[in-house]
């Protein structure tokens, strides 16, 4: 007899050519991988590290565990993944889909392309409309931020909590620990790969869905309520102003077109290397695929705006752009130029936080700000000036989200929304709009403040060296200048480190080429809103003139050691404010290079590079 056939030619499709959708949970045996501990921002390592057996698989399982262990709802939970477009994004996106399926998740958001940058998937989390559905409670962010993307280069993977910011050190410790435990993880290989192109709802099964968005919707809503975007837009009218911005092919670029392109009408050609590529461009490219803000990888920028990667004036074919910048991998870092002028991100924060008033979000006043202890100390004098609560935090955007986040605890007088501002040296600078540092966020509030300078159209245009030297007038310049040393062997980088620290004590009073010590310490910071304790985070030593030093090993590194030196000097209204920066900070270098007999311990003779 013949076999009965469905009735219904679609459930006949859907019964014996479909491919299959399950939802059953495939158990898989693991044992722990070495190494799986997060840095300064998540968990960063060689590509091919990350594509091997079950390495992200492991760490994926030990978040999951993690928050389940803290009370997390995970089951029936919504979860934000996408990444900086980096080669294994799209991969690694759709295994932690499935992963996320066996955990009890009931719904993935993700942006198009998986592309979300750090600071918009901050937004996404805080700010995205749950439509009905659970709030999410966190999210997955695939980025290696600055460090060159491609097979052979870097990964990582960060998790960020329901604040949008960074994992606290407390849930990363947690996380730590599972990866050293872990036997098995969790996965839905039954699942089909989502296609990530165009914004869908794909409803995989009955109680599992991933909504794709476009990934510039939430972020532009936000910086729209933070900034008048009108008064910018006035700015971009005037005939002396042009500008030019450099995503160096990281994920900025979709988000520079929207809002640079789409809401201010720049010209064509405004910006730049706004492809998001796997490799940021690779080694032929100008910043040879080091998607980095700076004076030596930000290469097309820098030229463009008339200097070279000291930081000189050179000659361009025609004069250089008034304004220009450029975001990192993931684009929480920006850089600042005005017309042959460089803009330090120390002077840089200083400058915002000055002009703060000039930013709708901040009208209410500014009621703090803060800086990472490396970072100069302009924004100190500031803060004095208007009155306003000040802290020094560690390296690290936690420490900020923390303090943004204490509502009453750290600021009895305010309300638990906080406008806040803080930055550090590393090109980082944002506010409480997010719980991340945002790179598109300092260009605005940059141009913000361009714009409010520059009402009137007759008169000539005021550019970031005017603002920038009107601003040293007033407060004195902290010429700054960061040594790099890449890629120093571990062993050598920590014996350096230590020596240093059993030296300080005798080194306090001591004078060494015509200036003297005056206080020496390694920094320890005290929470004032969980009264947690975070030593050794940097080795600090003071002149009498105002100047200091600072070493600290880079917590962000995947091969050996690097070490950061961190030199400023004080020049106060009254003084030489033209110099240039390297010029000023050399001698103090070299007193630097003597104390901590740094060529010794590690046999390098000069920085790699200097920002
Ligand atoms: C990341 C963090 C920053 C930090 C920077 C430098 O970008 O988000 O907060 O300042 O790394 O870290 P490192 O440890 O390499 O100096
Ligand atoms: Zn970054």
């Amino acid at each position: 007899a013949l076999k009965a056939r469905p009735a219904n030619p679609l459930e006949f499709i859907g019964k014996y050519l479909l491919p299959k959708v399950s939802m059953e949970v495939t158990t898989v045996v693991t044992k722990p991988i070495a190494g799986q501990k997060p840095g300064t921002s998540g968990l960063r390592q060689k590509t091919r590290t990350f594509m091997g057996e079950s390495y992200l698989q492991n760490f994926v399982q030990s978040v999951f565990d993690a928050l389940v262990s803290e009370g997390v709802a995970v089951k029936g939970g919504t979860l934000c993944v996408s990444g900086d477009g980096r080669y294994f994004n799209s991969t690694a996106i759709q295994i932690i889909i499935k992963m996320a399926a066996a955990a009890g998740v009931t719904r993935v958001w993700c942006g198009t392309g998986g592309l979300l940058s750090t600071p918009a998937m901050s937004a996404v989390i805080r700010t995205r409309d749950p439509a009905g559905g659970a709030a999410p409670i966190g999210g997955f962010i695939l980025s290696a931020s600055h460090n060159p993307g491609g097979i052979d280069e870097d990964f990582g993977i960060k998790y960020n909590g329901e604040n949008g910011g960074p994992a606290p050190e407390k849930l990363t410790d947690k996380i730590y620990k599972n990866t050293t435990t872990i036997a098995e993880y969790k996965i839905c290989s039954g699942l089909p790969d989502v296609a990530l192109d165009a914004p869908a709802k794909h409803k995989l099964a009955d109680g599992f869905e991933v909504v794709v968005f476009p990934c510039v919707e939430d972020h532009v809503a936000l910086l729209k309520k933070v900034f008048d975007f009108g008064a910018i837009k006035k700015l971009f009218e005037r005939k002396d102003f042009s500008m030019i911005y450099d995503s160096m092919n990281g994920v900025q670029g979709p988000y520079a077109k929207a809002i640079f392109y789409g809401e201010f009408g720049a010209a064509p050609g405004s910006c730049i290397n706004a492809e998001p590529k796997e490799d940021f461009g690779g080694h032929d490219s100008p910043s040879h695929g080091h998607a980095d803000p700076n004076l030596t990888h930000a290469v097309e920028l820098v030229a463009a705006m008339g200097l070279n990667k000291m930081g000189l004036p050179i000659e361009t074919p025609k004069p250089p752009p008034s304004f220009g910048a450029a975001a990192d991998g993931d684009a929480d870092r920006n850089m600042i130029m005005g017309s042959k002028f460089f803009c330090s991100p120390s002077d840089s924060l200083a400058v915002i936080v000055a002009n703060a008033q000039c930013i709708p979000w901040y009208k209410g006043g500014l009621k703090a700000c803060a800086r990472s202890m490396p970072t100069s100390m302009a924004t100190d004098l500031v803060a004095k000036k208007l009155g306003i609560p000040f802290f020094e935090v560690p390296t690290g955007w936690k420490f900020f989200g923390n303090l943004m986040d204490s509502g009453s605890a750290a600021f009895p007088n305010s309300p638990s929304y906080i406008p806040f501002i803080c930055g550090e040296e590393s090109f980082g600078t944002g506010g409480d709009h997010v719980r991340e540092k945002d790179g598109m966020w300092a260009v605005l509030a940059w141009l913000q403040i361009l714009a409010a300078k520059n009402t009137d159209p007759s008169k000539p245009l005021v550019g970031v060296a005017d603002v920038v030297m009107a601003h040293w007038a007033e407060y004195g310049r902290n010429y700054y200048a960061r040594y790099d040393y890449d890629g120093v062997d571990k062993a050598a980088a920590e014996k350096m480190m230590a020596a240093m620290v059993a030296e300080q004590p005798k080194l306090i009073g001591t004078t060494i080429n015509g200036m003297t010590i005056s206080s020496a310490d390694m920094f320890e910071y005290n929470d004032s809103v969980d009264g947690s304790i975070s030593k050794n985070q940097g080795i600090r030593f003071m002149f009498s003139d105002g100047s200091r030093f600072v070493f600290r090993l880079s917590g962000t590194g995947v091969v050996g050691a690097t070490i950061r030196l961190y030199l400023e000097k004080y020049t106060p209204p009254t003084g030489d404010l033209s110099l240039h920066a390297f010029d000023v900070i050399k001698p103090l270098g070299e007193i630097a290079l003597q104390v901590s007999k740094l060529v010794e311990f590690t046999g390098r003779t000069e920085p790699s590079v200097i920002t």
